[in-house]
């Protein structure tokens, strides 16, 4: 219990149900916030100073900052996500007369793909819109956050994960149109079944150069295809479009990757349809087919996520299993009906340890709210 502190913020972390590395692309995707996440607590000071202290960071001690000189520094570590929230409102003109002390806590588990870092920069936009009564909305807070991380923190995001944060909606999966913002909520009904999250404990090293990589991977197919067809984005097209197209991209790989995004778009828009027609068995088949174009087609899997994927795939009680996030480690999701759960955790913890050598966790996940107050 952090005493003495005047107001509590929290915001989740989140999964994607289906619709992953399109979100740049201009395509749909389906996440859903979770009930782990980051807890601010606020205190107002007298000065213009900022305290910044993560009980998940004790070590790092206290990062004090002045609200007149907000600059990356790589030595204050994780406190440049929440500083890149005050510069990005800063520099769009907001004006704030006083510091804070802020302590942030979380229990995402960290660099495992659920988005901790949009979690901790969502809820300091929303905390920031409360306390100096900035009114924004939240959609404002999710693009302000993806700021800070493109543009102050370097990492070339899309709006994925901090617009999941920010509008996760209990018991609902977000259908997201990345190119319109356009979104709807369809509830996450799984009757006999659970969402297990499943983390193969390998850090996403190379995930940052990789990501960028087939960002630009994109952008280029993209230009390949605008000589013949207008369009803004990959996820324009429809399939068979893009099979018409095919002559435009000579580069195998780059076909391949243009290929899973132009797919994966299709499959999201029916697995939000399925979902919503109850179908879960067609939902965890287009989960699996989701799996088998980023590990083959556009390469983000790895031997971790695909021992845990394939063990999940052999197990009885799985209706579908795959990737969640960026992949390169992090994150696996399934599926599982509850009456295996149990059974489903020993075997594929079992094989995932005999393969890789170290351990998996594995944790239920129940969908959450987005970032609010907690009174
Ligand atoms: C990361 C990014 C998101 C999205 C996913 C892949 O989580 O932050 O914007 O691109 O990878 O779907």
């Amino acid at each position: 219990m952090t005493t003495d502190f005047d107001r509590q913020f929290f915001a989740p972390g989140r999964i994607n149900l289906i619709g992953e590395h399109i979100d740049y692309s201009g395509g749909h995707v389906f996440p859903c916030a979770i009930t782990y996440g980051t807890t601010l607590w606020i205190k107002k000071r007298d000065d213009k100073t900022l305290r910044f202290f993560s009980k998940n960071f004790e070590e790092q001690g206290t990062i004090e900052v002045s609200l007149d000189s907000i600059e990356y520094d790589k030595a204050d570590d994780w406190a440049n996500y929440p500083k890149g929230v005050f510069r990005m409102l800063l520099d769009r003109g907001y004006h704030f007369d006083y510091g804070l002390d802020l302590v942030y806590e979380g229990n995402i588990p960290n660099g495992a793909g659920l988005s901790s870092s949009a979690s901790i920069e969502v809820v300091t936009g929303a905390m920031l819109n409360e306390v100096y009564s900035l009114g924004l909305s939240m959609v404002d807070i999710a693009l302000i956050s993806q700021k800070a991380e493109n543009e102050f923190v370097g990492v070339n995001c899309g709006i994925m994960d901090q617009f999941a944060v920010a509008m996760g909606k209990e018991d609902n999966a977000i259908l997201l149109n990345t190119n319109t913002l356009e979104y709807e909520y369809i509830p996450v009904v799984l009757e006999d079944a659970s969402i297990v999250i499943m983390n193969t404990n390998k850090r996403r090293g190379l995930a940052d150069s990789q990501y960028n990589l087939r960002r630009a991977q994109c952008e280029k197919a993209l230009e390949l295809l605008q000589q013949e067809k207008n369009i803004n984005y990959l996820c324009d097209l429809s399939v068979d479009e893009l099979e018409s197209l095919k002559h435009l991209i000579t580069d195998e790989e780059m076909y391949r990757r243009a290929y899973h995004a132009v797919s994966e778009n299709e499959r999201t828009l029916k697995a939000s349809k399925v979902l919503q027609e109850n179908d879960l068995v067609a939902f965890g088949k287009l989960m699996n087919e989701s799996h088998v174009s980023l590990r083959d087609d556009y390469e983000v899997t790895g031997i971790e996520l695909d021992t845990l994927v394939e063990a999940a795939w052999n197990h009885p009680g799985t209706i579908g299993a795959r990737v969640t996030g960026a992949g390169f480690g992090g994150c696996a999701i399934a599926i599982v009906e509850n009456d295996h759960l149990n059974h489903f955790i020993e075997v594929v913890s079992q094989k995932y340890e005999k393969t890789i050598g170290y351990p998996a966790d594995f944790y239920v996940a129940s969908v959450g709210k987005g970032a609010h107050e907690v009174k």
